[in-house]
């Protein structure tokens, strides 16, 4: 993470936002690059919480893992309950159910989920510990907790291009000037720990995006955002100036159309019981 002093250091937003973009870029990620690692820890039965489901497309797999158990997913923000009741619709799914809630302040009785799963929401998330303490409270004891965080100081966009580093970095920042965290697939072995969850056990990996469908749906992403919410957020916070901002908007129109472009994003994993 880069030190260069941000102006603003306390907004409760969700810093991505909700651009159609993005959403269709994480749907596609649910569905052919999903997060498979705690499937192998799901039976048929159990009940799952799946904590800032987005748009839905991965809380699908996870409900087929665990009928006729059920999957309950829940988000801040509207739009995505109503976008993945809609696929949980067209898919059939019918032991899924959606609904709004923060991760700080859930909706269920405690000791009721074999697993609560955090798929990149821990990052946005103001206080941690919080967060944490609440998602054991609705575990039951010997149920498994299940976090997937983007580490963005590893994530890369190549070719370097002169800029793609920097715009990494810009991003970190404005993640940390919403008051979340960049880095939080590397912290989540200390942050289970602290919370006294056991066996924790933690790995990484990177979601690689290269075919030419998912270099341009990468590319309209950061268009979106860099004509949209995230680029004033960014200029307001500090993390980025109009000039970067412009500067980047022309590498990635370059990235696009070369031959050797791809884009890495690096992943935390850990998995841990509650006691
Ligand atoms: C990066 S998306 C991940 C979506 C999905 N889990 C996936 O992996 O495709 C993060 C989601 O977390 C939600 N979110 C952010 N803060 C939250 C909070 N405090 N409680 C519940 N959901 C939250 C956002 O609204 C967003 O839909």
């Amino acid at each position: 993470m880069s030190s260069r002093r941000l102006a603003h250091t306390s907004t409760p937003d969700y810093t991505m936002g909700y651009s159609p973009d993005y959403i269709s870029f994480l749907t596609r990620i649910g569905e052919q690059k999903p997060s498979r690692f705690p499937i192998p820890h799901l039976a048929p039965g159990h009940n799952i919480l799946d904590v800032g489901c987005g748009p839905g497309s991965l809380s699908i797999r996870l409900a087929d893992a665990v009928a006729p158990g059920e999957l309950f997913g829940v988000d801040i923000e509207p739009s995505q309950i109503d976008q993945a009741r809609r696929l949980a619709e067209e898919r059939g799914c019918g032991n899924a159910t959606f609904q709004m809630a923060d991760v700080v302040d859930l909706p269920f009785e405690d000791d009721f989920f074999d697993m609560v799963h955090c798929g990149t929401v821990l990052t946005y998330v103001p206080d941690t510990s919080v967060a944490l303490e609440e998602v054991k409270r609705v575990l039951r004891p010997g149920g498994r907790v299940a976090c997937r965080d983007m580490i963005v100081d590893s994530c890369f966009i190549h070719p370097e291009l002169g800029l793609m580093q920097r715009g990494l970095e810009a991003f970190a920042d404005l993640v940390t000037a919403d008051d979340g965290h960049p880095q939080m697939g590397k912290d989540l072995k200390f942050h289970l720990q602290q919370a006294g969850f056991t066996d924790v056990a933690v790995s990484a990996s990177f979601d690689v995006h290269h075919l030419p469908e998912e270099i341009a749906a990468f590319h309209g992403m950061i268009k979106g955002w860099l004509n949209g919410e995230l680029a004033r957020a960014a200029k307001a916070y500090g993390a980025a100036t109009d000039g970067l901002l412009h500067e980047f908007g022309l590498v990635m129109e370059e990235w696009r159309s070369h031959p050797a472009a791809l884009v890495g994003i690096a992943f935390g994993h850990a998995l841990a019981v509650r006691p």
